[in-house]
C-alpha cells in the first residue's frame, strides 16, 4: 500500500489505538472483535469497539460506536480528520453498509479511512466518498 507521508504518519498514530480498542469489543455471539480509532479537529483519539447483544440487531460497530461517542463528546459532525478501522480475525475489514450510511453524514468527503486486517499488508485506505457513493441525503 502506498500512501503519502502524511497519510502513512496518521495510520501509525491511529492504528494502537484500533487494537487497543479492538480488545474492548463485546462480541460474545460472533466472537469478531473490531476497533476503531477516530482523530478529531483537535488531535483527540476517540475509541470505539464493537458492542452486540444477544438480540443480534441491536448490535453497533466499531465505526459507529467511535463516530457516536465522539458526537456525544461534543466533537462536531464534519470536524473529522481521520479513522482507522481494525480487525483481527479477517485479512482485511471492510465497514459494513450501516457504517457507511453513518460515516457519510458524520464525516467529509474527502475523510481518509483505513481499514486494516490481520494481514497489514492487505490494508485499504479509502475515502468517505469512496465507501459509499451515491448516498442517500435529503
Ligand atoms: N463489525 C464491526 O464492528 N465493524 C465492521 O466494519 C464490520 C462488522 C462487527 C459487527 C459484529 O459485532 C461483528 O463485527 C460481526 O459482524
Amino acid at each position: 500500500m502506498s500512501r503519502t507521508a502524511q497519510a502513512q504518519a496518521l495510520y501509525e498514530r491511529l492504528l494502537p489505538e484500533a487494537i487497543a480498542a479492538s480488545k474492548a469489543a463485546w462480541c460474545p455471539h460472533s466472537d469478531f472483535p473490531v476497533g476503531a480509532a477516530l482523530l478529531t479537529a483537535d488531535d483527540q483519539i476517540i475509541r470505539g469497539c464493537n458492542v452486540e447483544n444477544v438480540s443480534y440487531g441491536l448490535t453497533n460497530c466499531a465505526e459507529r460506536s467511535a463516530l457516536f461517542s465522539a458526537i456525544a463528546q461534543g466533537h462536531a459532525p464534519g470536524s473529522f480528520k481521520a479513522m482507522l478501522v481494525y480487525a483481527p480475525k479477517v485479512a482485511l475489514i471492510s465497514p459494513c453498509g450501516a457504517c457507511r450510511q453513518v460515516m457519510h453524514e458524520l464525516m467529509l468527503a474527502h475523510c481518509p479511512v483505513f481499514c486494516v486486517g490481520h494481514q497489514e499488508s492487505a490494508s485499504r485506505d479509502w475515502t468517505i466518498e469512496q465507501l459509499l457513493p451515491g448516498a442517500f441525503r435529503f
